[in-house]
């Protein structure tokens, strides 16, 4: 399963922007637990490598491709996504959802844009700062960042209602804690602070957006 806000209609509007089919590759950059990777793989029948830096999630992905019978054709690598360690120019296409806000973004897509071939695509789905007391990390328009790393932008735009999407998600972790931490263990606590933090700010306004972002990388 995907740990996104994201519901099926979005994730169809991702795999039909990377523009992929049966003799491609495409980077899934943070990959998580594979579901959103994989899922694209399915529907496209593009080959996979996903990147995490976290290493039981790689794990997780490589053991969901095998139940899902397409070992063969998907690979996962521990890798932090600023530096992934893959060859220049092996993508048709790279996805990277929910991720660049969590790290140093321009880093992000230096790799995207070194990982693309000439005119492959990428698809971003990050969270944007809209207010002045947005967590610092967030950047305020990731616009400027693509085209300095030679990626053109084809559509960028807010995912509609994705704030009440989010809150529904957490509220659903926050009252099913016990049940999380009984499957989960301790990494159910990450979730449920999470879920708190969300949730102490339900009645204030929003400080952020999520950006459905499609871009192109320049032929040279
Ligand atoms: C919100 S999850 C989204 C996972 C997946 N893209 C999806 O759609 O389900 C964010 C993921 O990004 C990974 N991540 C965050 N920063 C990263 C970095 N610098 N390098 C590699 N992975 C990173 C986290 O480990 C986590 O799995």
């Amino acid at each position: 399963m995907p740990f996104s806000a994201l519901y099926r209609a979005d994730l169809n509007r991702v795999a039909d922007a990377l523009q992929i089919g049966r003799d491609d590759l495409f980077i899934d950059l943070g990959c998580g637990s594979g579901g959103t990777g994989i899922w694209i793989a399915e529907r496209t029948g593009a080959s996979l490598v996903g990147v995490d830096f976290s290493a039981v999630a790689t794990e997780n992905a490589t053991e969901l491709a095998q139940r899902r019978g397409i070992s063969k054709r998907a690979d996962f690598v521990t890798a932090d996504a600023t530096q992934t360690g893959l060859s220049t120019g092996i993508a048709d296409a790279v996805a990277c959802i929910e991720v660049v806000m969590f790290s140093d973004a321009s880093r992000v897509l230096a790799e995207i844009s070194r990982l693309l071939k000439p005119a492959g695509r990428a698809v971003v789905i990050a969270a944007e700062a809209i207010t002045d007391d947005a967590p610092p990390i967030v950047a305020r328009d990731y616009r400027p960042l693509f085209a300095d790393n030679a990626l053109e932008i084809m559509t960028y735009d807010a995912l509609i209602h994705y704030r009440e999407r989010v809150l529904s998600l957490y509220h659903a972790i926050y009252d099913r804690a016990e049940a999380l931490r009984t499957q989960m263990g301790v990494g159910a606590d990450y979730l449920v602070g999470e879920a708190q933090k969300w949730l102490a700010r339900e009645h204030l306004p929003p400080r952020t957006r999520d950006i459905f972002i499609v871009a192109r990388r320049a032929s040279s």
